[in-house]
């Protein structure tokens, strides 16, 4: 594993993080039980990854709990990422609590979370209030098991929020309490991570970024790493479209990027390399980039993507080709 500085935070962070979003949960970690995904995030750890990306809206709360539960004992050895600011409608608080009842029906009916309606999910509302942020600041201190969240960050707010200042009195006084160690914003957008540099006083920015999000290139990486502000780039596999067992008609279903897709797997197939890997190794080889965020739920994964990260950089010439088949 290689490290890299976080920003100007002063911690050190391995060149991959473990994305925990789909950890635990009712559609489940393909992993199984709660045993066997804390087994993989120890060995994630094992293998060198320090940095755990949760929030508290994942997975109905269970995900920061499964983190808590599988570095308790070794807390000092990994950064814990976590966000705040959404709620949990009533059906999803609901759900966490009677998920061992509803986990076998779902596997054994096949039930998937996007074949359901909004009235059966419920749908998610932000609260960014000092009084929300705060009290949804100890909640995860409880379910991580911990004194304190090394990377406390707003869950994707919207740029008024962002622009508003309003979160900062309470992260402040979080951090002055020792239960926060550093405070960013997780983006949606190139557009929120810019309002999040003009703004100034975060630790961190997160944000999509890879082969089929190249928009953060034009400025924010490198007007990030100017202003000492750590970047932690997620959606390198293009959430999930740069898979290969997508089909090209189910590509032209999920995204107006097909084509792209298409001709980057072309680039792949020329050079002889994986392209997810290549798209990690991009992602690497981008200044700027603190940290790279990649969403594991199973043993083949972990194993995978440490594949793909022990995997010779990219080489001028493939990164020209990948460029051009954009
Ligand atoms: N607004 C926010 O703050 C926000 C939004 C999104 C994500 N995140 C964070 O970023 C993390 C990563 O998100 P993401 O968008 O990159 O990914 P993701 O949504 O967690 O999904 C990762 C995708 O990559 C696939 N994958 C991972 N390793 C693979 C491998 N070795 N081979 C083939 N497929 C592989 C997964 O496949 P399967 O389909 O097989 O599972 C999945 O489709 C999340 O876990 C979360 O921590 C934050």
């Amino acid at each position: 594993m290689r490290w890299r500085p976080f920003g100007s935070t002063g911690l050190t962070v391995s060149d991959i993080g473990f994305g925990c979003a789909r950890i635990g949960g009712v559609f489940g970690s393909g992993s199984g039980t709660s045993s066997d995904t804390i087994a993989l995030l120890r060995r994630a750890q094992d293998a060198g990854i320090n940095l755990f990306d949760t929030a508290d809206m994942y997975s109905q709360s269970e995900s920061e709990a499964l983190v808590g539960r599988a570095f308790s004992g070794m807390r000092s050895q990994v950064v814990i990422a976590t966000k705040g600011g959404y709620c949990l409608p009533a059906q999803k608080r609901l759900v966490s609590r009677i998920k061992p009842l509803l986990r076998p029906i779902v596997r054994a009916l096949g039930i998937k979370r996007e074949n359901l309606p909004a009235s059966v999910t419920g749908s998610l509302s932000q609260d960014f209030s000092p009084d929300h942020l705060v009290a949804a600041v100890e909640a995860s201190l409880k379910r991580l098991g911990t004194d304190h969240i090394d990377l406390y960050q707003l869950h994707s707010p919207p740029q008024s929020v962002i622009e508003s200042g309003d979160w900062r009195e309470p992260l402040e006084r979080m951090k002055a309490a020792g239960k926060v160690r550093f405070y960013g914003i997780a983006c949606d957008t190139v557009q929120d991570a810019g309002a999040c540099l003009k703004i100034g006083g975060l630790s961190s920015i997160q944000l999509p970024f890879g082969l089929l999000d190249l928009e953060a290139s034009a400025g924010v990486l490198a007007e990030a790493e100017r202003l000492g502000v750590a970047v932690i780039a997620r959606g390198c596999f293009g959430g999930s479209l740069l898979k290969p067992s997508l089909t090209e008609v189910e590509l032209k279903e999920k995204t107006e990027k097909w084509a792209t897709v298409m001709a980057l797997r072309e680039t792949a197939k020329r050079n002889r390399r994986d392209l997810l890997e290549m798209a990690l190794q991009f992602s690497l080889a981008s200044p700027g980039v603190s940290v790279t965020l990649l969403g594991m739920r199973t043993e083949d994964h972990l194993r995978q993507n440490l594949e793909f990260l022990a995997g010779s950089p990219l080489t001028e010439a493939q990164l020209a080709d990948l460029r051009e088949a954009r």
